[in-house]
């Protein structure tokens, strides 16, 4: 009974792990027993996380190539490959109306919301195929279903991460015990609020029935299932962690 939910002799690959919601979860799957990746754009943060769990901090950005096959490669190396990817790294852009965002604003939050998640799976996806086993998780956002105002190209892209989770879940499916699933957190209280406008905090908080943000502690907790060899009946969904905003 109390193995249920180990994750003792898993890898994890976390990106964005250096703070906030990406932290969280690599202290949940560290001590559920994984050796964790902590992928982060920011050096230091990578090392500070890793280096409390015990785990590799690995710097460099989702929409490179070259950063995530040394990644992976590091991975392989020290811990013997990649069990589990979570695609946690995403940004919200700048906050605007259609008719203030520029091509370019729109344009590097597809980058590294959408494309990143899908240059993580291109440098994972081999190495699970070939294992036949793996679980990959993609934070994508309560405001990929609903949308929220001034968050187009946000909301857009956590659209797009949802849609790309179902179709890779299903060229995945007869290659082993592969799964791919979504999560579609609402507002959570980490560092990537600070830089968008009061208004738009306000009103997100103000559309969950719980009256509250959420923590990035139940994010992971959600992830931790979902990364489990437990989940194993479930591919191409989306679960909600919104406080009751989802109402579907
Ligand atoms: N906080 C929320 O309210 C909320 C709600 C729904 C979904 N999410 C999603 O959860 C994820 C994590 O959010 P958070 O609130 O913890 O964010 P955060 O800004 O606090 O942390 C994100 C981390 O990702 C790293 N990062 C950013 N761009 C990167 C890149 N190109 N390559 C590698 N690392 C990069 C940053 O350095 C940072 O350490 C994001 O995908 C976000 O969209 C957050």
């Amino acid at each position: 009974m109390s193995d249920f939910f180990r994750l003792d002799g898993k890898v994890a690959l976390v990106t964005g792990g250096g703070q906030g919601i990406g932290e969280a979860i690599c202290l949940r799957l560290a001590a559920a027993g994984a050796k964790v990746g902590v992928f982060d754009l920011d050096a230091g943060r990578a090392q500070r996380v890793a280096l409390a769990i015990g785990g590799l901090g690995l710097a460099g950005n989702v929409t490179a190539e070259a950063d995530l096959d040394s990644a992976v490669g590091d991975l392989k190396d020290h811990f013997g490959g990649v069990d589990i990817l979570v695609n946690n790294a995403g940004i919200t852009g700048k906050a605007g109306k259609l008719w203030e965002l520029s091509r370019q604003d729109w344009q590097s939050v597809l980058d590294v919301n959408v494309l990143g998640p899908v240059l993580c799976c291109q440098a994972v996806a081999p190495l699970m195929r070939e294992r036949r086993y793996g679980r990959i998780v993609n934070i994508a956002s309560i405001a990929g279903k609903e949308g929220n105002p001034t968050l187009g190209p946000y909301s857009a892209s956590k659209a797009a991460l949802i849609a790309f989770t179902k179709s890779l879940a299903k060229e995945l499916v007869g290659q082993g015990d592969i799964t791919v699933n979504s999560i579609s957190p609402a507002v959570i209280h980490t560092p990537i609020l600070d830089g968008l406008p009061q208004s738009t905090v306000d009103y997100m908080v103000s559309r969950i029935p719980m009256g509250r943000t959420g923590k990035p502690e139940e994010v992971a907790a959600l992830v931790h299932y979902l990364a489990s060899a437990e989940a194993s009946f479930t591919t191409g969904q989306c679960y909600d962690i919104s406080g009751g905003r989802a109402t579907y």
